[in-house]
């Protein structure tokens, strides 16, 4: 009885998992669009910028490169991912850019 209840539960457990939604995905989309990142950026696939998803499996193990990666998104950057560059975006606010690159190092 009690191994069937854990089995459950654990069944639940891992459908909630599936089921979360991303973080914020609503109000970081408006923030990213305010941002004018959708330009070049989607969540989910790759546009003239890397997918967001694949940028945060990139760095999943490595939270520390976040600062620097905000630094590459307000100043522009190549090289990393392919042929493309980005612009700068300074116009986006160094504030605004450190709440985005903290939100896409979270999903999933
Ligand atoms: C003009 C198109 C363009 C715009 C606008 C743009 N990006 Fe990018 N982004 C790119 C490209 C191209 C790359 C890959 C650059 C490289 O290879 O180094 C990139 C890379 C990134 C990366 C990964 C950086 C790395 O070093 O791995 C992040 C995070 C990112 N962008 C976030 C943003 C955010 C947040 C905004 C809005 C404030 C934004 N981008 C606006 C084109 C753009």
């Amino acid at each position: 009885m009690k191994r069937r209840a854990l089995l459950i539960s654990m069944l639940f457990l891992t459908q909630a998992a599936w089921a979360a939604p991303d973080k914020d995905m609503k109000a970081m989309l408006e923030l990213a669009d305010a941002s004018r990142c959708l330009v070049c950026h989607d969540v989910d696939a790759t546009v003239t910028g890397p997918a967001w998803r694949d940028v945060a499996r990139r760095y999943r193990d490595h939270k520390e490169i976040e600062e620097t990666l905000v630094k590459r998104v307000h100043e522009g950057s190549s090289g990393n991912w392919g042929k493309e560059t980005m612009s700068a975006n300074k116009r986006a606010g160094i504030d605004n850019i450190r709440v985005l690159v903290h939100w896409i190092l979270t999903l999933r």
